[in-house]
């Protein structure tokens, strides 16, 4: 009797890595990426997904934190410190933090770009805040800004959301005003100092911050902030259980010169990596064998320097 059941085709290999997320590349995967847009963090928050994101300050530190998946890319002004060698993140200007976001936009990141306002690009006034965060939307192609404060800027977050900007808040040790703390300190210790850092995050929220990250806080203090907010907290040294974590790219990969701060865990070596490639390097050229023959330019009919010299 003949087989009445009809033949399904052969699922070819190109079909069964369409269908099967597991056998595609990381190529592939990050090409389906959906662009993360500010709102995201929110959603993240509500279906219980931690957040991810790493600060980058160049476009080979955006392709390659973009290629690991991450949530989003905060150009930080800790760049002054880990890229240009400043003591605190003060001297940054606004153009230079410009700079750093154009070049990590143009790495086409699926991650969220968040820009950091440097110090007094923002503080001065509402209205000077929103040429700062303007410019880097208009001009860098940034998704979003940072700014740190409680709710003395919260007209400010407002101003700027208003206008259509997304911000991130910013609590804690906040390192733009290191001065004031008299160094990297853990902030707040005592209930009141708690209670009014609970009012701050709150008061960013209600002006239209998307989400917070609380820097160098208790974990204490740190959970309840973030079971008493609707919009998603970023801890770094602030414990695990905030909505999502940030971490200083340099401190991940081991490129610090100097020492790394206690919350940060390290992955990688990376700088023993470069140091004893360029060893290398230095060995090879004072031996001679850099350049071999394979990274070396000919021209045979030029080889006899009497056919072309004078
Ligand atoms: O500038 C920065 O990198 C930051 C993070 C440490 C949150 O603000």
């Amino acid at each position: 009797m003949p087989n009445a059941m009809p033949r399904l085709p052969h699922p070819s290999f190109r079909d069964r890595v369409k269908r099967d997320p597991a056998l595609r590349s990381p190529g592939e995967r990050m090409a389906e990426r959906k662009p993360v847009a500010a709102p995201e963090f929110r959603a993240k928050k509500e279906r219980g997904e931690r957040i991810v994101v790493v600060t980058a300050y160049d476009a080979p530190s955006a392709y390659y934190a973009d290629q690991a998946g991450v949530d989003a890319l905060l150009v930080g002004d800790s760049l002054a410190m880990v890229v240009l060698g400043y003591e605190t993140t003060l001297p940054v200007t606004l153009d230079e933090m410009l700079h750093h976001v154009r070049a990590v936009v143009r790495a086409r990141p699926k991650a969220l770009v968040i820009a950091d306002l440097p110090f007094l690009s923002y503080q001065v006034s509402p209205e000077e805040a929103l040429r700062s965060a303007g410019r880097m939307l208009k001009d860098g192609g940034a998704g979003a800004v940072k700014v740190e404060g409680g709710a003395a800027i919260a007209p400010t977050v407002e101003r700027l959301v208003d206008a259509g900007i997304p911000v991130m808040g910013h609590l804690g040790m906040t390192p733009q005003s290191v001065h004031r703390f008299g160094g990297w300190r853990v902030q707040p210790r005592q209930a009141d100092a708690a209670r009014a850092l609970l009012a701050d995050a709150r008061a960013l929220e209600a002006a239209g911050a998307f989400s917070l990250v609380l820097e160098m806080i208790p974990a204490e203090v740190a959970r309840r902030v973030t079971a008493g907010l609707k919009i998603p907290t970023i801890g770094i040294g602030a414990g695990p259980e905030c909505d999502g974590q940030v971490q200083v790219f340099h401190d991940l990969l081991g490129l610090c010169w100097t020492l790394a701060p206690k919350h940060a865990k390290r992955y990688a070596d990376a700088g023993r990596v470069i140091r004893q490639a360029l060893e290398e390097y230095a060995a090879d050229v004072r031996a001679g064998t850099f350049p071999a023959e394979e990274n070396t330019f000919h021209q045979r009919d030029l080889e006899d320097p009497d056919s072309w010299t004078g």
